[in-house]
């Protein structure tokens, strides 16, 4: 029993980790603006959901100290606490006995539930629901409306069943499930009409999607991005997650034949190593891996490849590591994420002998990443001089700076008084900075318009 308040007004969501997280985090925010409450700042709000993540020890453990600082705000009454995420799915009851100021735990899979649980909450009745219920929560939650911003997320598929053997995901998320076709579909035309120019296509295992379309055929990715090829007023879109083992051949060829689908593709990788490869349970080698990227280059020569690596996996050896470097090379990449192996309760890897010293991670880390920047500066580099479209998406530090994706996922800033956010503009890149492009408008925007206006 905590004790009874008034119900909030206003609410703040604030999330971390992965893509599908913060597309969790919109759909929260819907559902408490849609019960009669205000968006307002973490310093004020009446309820702030802290939507957690959980794949790192760092990730996992900074919900703690952002409940301390929320339960000592000055200045009024400390808000109502709810622990939203993949914290809430794998520690549950765990957080109300460290953190016993937190007023509702709901883990991803139950959070249509939301509003029904700052009820309870309100009524002094601490609410906690971490059910994977069978009913998805997909079909409880209100409609999309007006969008913020042309860029928009949208889950697709959910869940793991691939158990990596360092990875929290499968427990936190639960098993893999596709959302149907016609919801999707939906979905995708209800942010279009709320000025969604752009779509992400977002899953655990993206490209494991798979569903019937509306004729009753069954139809991987490849046909669901074919059928948001055809959506009127949609000028991009974009997908991830992919596992290696899941890029069919549709799928690569979407990416020669699908004008609107962005030369771009996310596809991790974790460790160059087969021996590291198999110690994970990855279920791909570097051969398979690089077998597949060459594919999609046949496909899609220009097309800016992404990953993810971890560093230090149990047992990793010089020459391990030596092996993830060269697959690097090997690959070429746009750009890539890396992580130091962070040990996991309840994974397998957690309890492997082996683990690596802190100091040798982090001088692999270093290594890793140097080379990563340089491939990063590299691609970079080689636009420059090349017109492309660019997605102008919000203001930049400079006065009447604006700032836009490339098709290749690379920040491009403008300054040109005539454009506007919402604007697909073509430019010239005319100078590479290791994060971000500098482009200049090559056309006026006038006919770009018409041309949008016409897609
Ligand atoms: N489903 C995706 C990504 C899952 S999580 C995939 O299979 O690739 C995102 C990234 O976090 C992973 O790709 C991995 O690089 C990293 N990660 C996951 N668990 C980790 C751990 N225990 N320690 C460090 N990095 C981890
Ligand atoms: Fe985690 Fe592996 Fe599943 Fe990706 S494929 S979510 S890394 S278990
Ligand atoms: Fe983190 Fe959960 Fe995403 S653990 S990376 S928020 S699926």
């Amino acid at each position: 029993m905590t004790a009874r308040r008034t119900p909030p007004k206003s609410f703040h969501v604030k999330s971390f980790g992965c893509q599908m997280n913060v597309y969790d985090g919109e759909r929260m925010a819907e559902m408490l603006a849609g019960q009669g409450m205000t968006q307002a700042g973490a310093d004020s709000a009446d309820i702030v959901v802290l939507n957690t993540c959980h794949i790192r020890e760092k990730a996992a453990e900074k919900v703690y100290s952002d409940i301390g600082r929320l339960a000592r705000r000055e200045g009024g009454p400390r808000p109502m606490i709810a622990v939203a995420g993949c914290v809430a799915q794998a520690e549950g009851g765990e957080i109300v006995r460290r953190a016993p100021q937190v007023d509702i735990v709901v883990g991803p899979q139950a959070y249509h539930r939301l509003p029904a649980m700052v009820a309870q909450a309100a009524d002094g009745r601490r609410a906690l629901d971490t059910d994977m219920p069978a009913d998805s929560k997909f079909d409880a939650l209100p409609g999309r409306g007006r969008q913020s911003r042309p860029t928009a997320f949208l889950t697709v598929q959910e869940g793991c069943d691939k158990f990596c053997t360092y990875c929290v995901v499968p427990y936190t998320r639960g098993a893999e499930i596709s959302r149907p076709w016609a919801a999707i579909v939906d979905e995708a035309k209800a942010l279009v009409d709320g000025g969604a120019r752009e779509i992400s296509l977002l899953g655990q295992n993206v490209n494991a999607w798979a569903g019937a379309d509306e004729t009753g055929r069954v139809q991987g990715l490849d046909g669901l991005i074919r059928a948001l090829d055809r959506l009127p007023g949609l000028q991009r879109i974009r997908y991830t997650t992919s596992h290696p083992n899941d890029m069919t051949q549709g799928l690569i060829d979407a990416h020669a034949d699908v004008p609107k689908l962005m030369p771009f593709l996310h596809l991790p990788v974790q460790s160059g190593s087969d021996r590291i490869l198999k110690a994970m349970n990855r279920s791909h080698d570097t051969a398979s891996y690089l077998a597949v990227i060459a594919r999609v280059r046949a496909a899609r020569p220009d097309i800016a490849v992404s990953g993810d690596f971890i560093v230090g996996f149990p047992g990793e050896t010089d020459a391990d590591f030596e092996a993830t470097l060269d697959l690097v090379r090997a690959t070429g990449y746009a750009q890539a994420y890396s992580f130091k192996y962070s040990p996991r309760a309840g994974t397998p890897a957690a309890t492997m002998t082996d683990q690596i010293a802190p100091d040798l991670m982090d001088e692999r880390l270093q290594r890793l990443q140097a080379l990563i920047n340089e491939q990063q500066q590299a691609f970079n580099h080689a636009t420059v001089g090349r017109r492309t479209d660019i997605l102008l998406e919000r203001t930049g530090k400079l006065p009447g700076q604006l700032i836009g994706k490339s098709p290749w996922l690379q920040s491009v800033h403008v300054i040109d008084p005539s454009a506007a956010i919402g604007d697909l503009v073509e430019v010239e890149i005319v100078q590479a900075g290791p994060n971000s492009l500098t482009g200049r408008l090559s056309q006026p925007l006038a006919r770009l318009r018409e041309r949008d206006r016409l897609a």
